[in-house]
């Protein structure tokens, strides 16, 4: 396996670093939401009671440290057996003063057996974000066995992974990259490179398990912009194998985990995911495992987000509604910018604007209670359910829970913000979802790096007024023709996005 670094990586990529990213489906307070959503019991973790949250696989850090920077009571711990990962973490979490994070250099494959394994306390709550089907057989096993000791009764549980049958049709093109890497040689990225290169060239020759799939054309279609980094990390592992649903749901029960549903929230409307054919369908199946494989079978959907809690405990839906008519939401998404037709996989959904512009508009001034935005005054009565309100307006992204409304921003978070600014805020990383640190919300507010970028220079005082030297920091090599888009996105993230961050007590 020469050129990819390393005998010690089990056939996982490791000659090139992951790139650092935010997924708010990893958040505690976005899983305690999804649980509520389905009925199912989670405290939210607002108060200063010792949260023990574990990230397994965590690359550099980026998710685990703006939660530790949210949480300062938290206990975050963060595992991954490349050095390179966890040195660069370590370094940026001590520059930052995060106090309540450790990183572990050490391999799932045996962590249990290991004197740190056994040290370990119990977590609350776990999370795997690109890892459980990009890793061997082994690595599973010991992720299990991890599983089995470390999740604490009640404790939640989040995986990502590759699902089958949404990648069924690029099984062939994943393999053929494999094999075109070993025959170009070198490292990960080269290899990656020649894969995607060949396989371009056999869907233009018209090879019919290429150029027929649906799945490899939506890959294939914007693989250019993508970074070397997340290809080699997407394609280059060699036991990655996308996985059935109800095969992980059989795996996660060995460890007393109990399936929840996605935290991909929108997902979990099946009025929102398939047709009226396909739902008369789906209504007729028992049972998660039939009725989760019916949605499979209909949506194209090659990376799902589930969510599994150790004893599921059913809330009665009195207690769930009034749990979520405290919930308070902040609007994330500037109000000129929602949409009011989203895509889903069924096709094209409206929200009704009658209903959803008074809310949205009131969140624009501040957070509110899911219990005010319902109130007739602000919505027009149309619903009284609250799981509507908070499952699509969270799981299309315009809005997110505060953990700790009216909490304004803290300082070790915008230390924490500052320095990431200066982390990641370069060109190549401006298509990656980011976000700033928030102990009001509990997590990352999203963000780009030019709202990173943008408020770590309001910190240090300057005003938009200095618009040409934040170019210059974040694209010192920019060139005549990238300046004026530039310039109008670091405005905007100064006098548009921010506001909006400062209404909801992040920045
Ligand atoms: C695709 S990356 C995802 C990183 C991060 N969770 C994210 O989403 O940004 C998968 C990570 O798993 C780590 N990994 C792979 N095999 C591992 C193992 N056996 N033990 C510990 N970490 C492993 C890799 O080093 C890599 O950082």
């Amino acid at each position: 396996m020469s050129g990819q670094g390393s005998t010690w990586g089990g056939g996982y990529v490791t000659d090139v670093n992951y790139l650092p990213g935010w997924y708010r489906q990893q958040s505690p307070m976005h899983l305690a939401v999804t649980c509520l959503l389905l009925g199912v019991a989670c405290d939210l973790p607002a108060g200063e009671e010792d949260v023990h949250y574990l990230e397994l696989g965590c690359g550099l850090g980026f998710g685990a440290m703006t939660l530790a920077a949210s949480n300062p009571s938290w206990r975050i711990t963060a595992i991954d057996f490349n050095p390179s990962h966890i040195a660069q973490a370590r370094a940026i979490a001590q520059d930052a003063g995060l106090r309540n994070i450790a990183f572990l250099e050490a391999d799932l494959t045996n962590f249990t057996d290991t004197e740190e394994g056994r040290r370990l306390p119990q977590a609350d709550f776990v999370s795997m974000h690109g890892v459980w089907s990009w890793v061997s057989p082994a690595v599973r096993e010991g992720i299990l066995r991890l599983l089995r000791d470390k999740v604490r009764a009640g404790g939640v549980v989040h995986v990502s992974y590759n699902s089958l049958p949404g990648w069924q049709g690029a099984l062939g093109m994943q393999h053929l990259l494999l094999n075109a890497g070993d025959a170009a040689g070198g490292g990960s990225e080269r290899r990656a490179a020649a894969g995607i290169e060949l396989t371009r060239e056999l869907m233009e020759a018209g090879a019919v398990h290429l150029a027929g799939q649906g799945v490899i054309q939506q890959l294939m279609s914007g693989i250019s912009k993508l970074p070397a980094e997340y290809l080699s990390h997407e394609f280059m592992n060699r036991a990655w194998s996308p996985c059935f649903h109800s095969d992980v749901m059989d795996a996660f029960s060995t460890a007393k985990l109990d399936w929840v549903g996605s935290a991909s929230l929108t997902e979990n409307y099946s009025n929102l995911m398939l047709t009226d054919a396909q739902r008369a369908i789906y209504a007729r199946a028992e049972g998660p495992r039939m009725r989760e494989l019916i949605k499979d079978m209909c949506l194209p959907r090659p990376l799902r987000q589930d969510v599994f809690v150790r004893g599921v405990q059913r809330i009665p839906p009195r207690a769930r509604d009034a749990a979520l008519n405290d919930l308070v939401l902040a609007l994330t998404t500037p109000i000129e910018d929602i949409v009011y037709e989203v895509e889903v996989a069924s096709g094209k959904a409206s929200l009704s604007p009658d209903y959803y512009a008074p809310i949205l508009s009131a969140l624009a001034e501040a957070p509110r209670s899911v219990r005010e935005l319902m109130a007739p005054s602000v919505a027009a009565g149309r619903t009284s359910d609250p799981r509507e309100l908070v499952g699509v307006l969270i799981g299309i992204g315009h809005v997110m829970p505060m953990l700790r409304p009216g909490l304004g921003p803290d300082t070790v978070a915008q230390r924490f913000n500052r320095i990431a600014a200066r982390w990641v805020g370069r060109p190549e990383n401006q298509t990656h979802s980011f976000a700033l640190a928030s102990v009001a919300a509990g997590g990352g507010f999203p963000a780009t790096i030019f709202d990173l970028v943008v408020n770590d220079r309001l910190q240090a005082g300057d005003d938009v007024g200095s618009l040409e030297q934040w170019i210059m920091m974040l694209h010192p090599d920019v060139t005549e023709e990238e300046i004026e888009p530039l310039r109008k996105i670091l405005r905007r993230a100064a006098e548009v996005r921010l506001p909006l961050m400062r209404v909801a007590g992040v920045v």
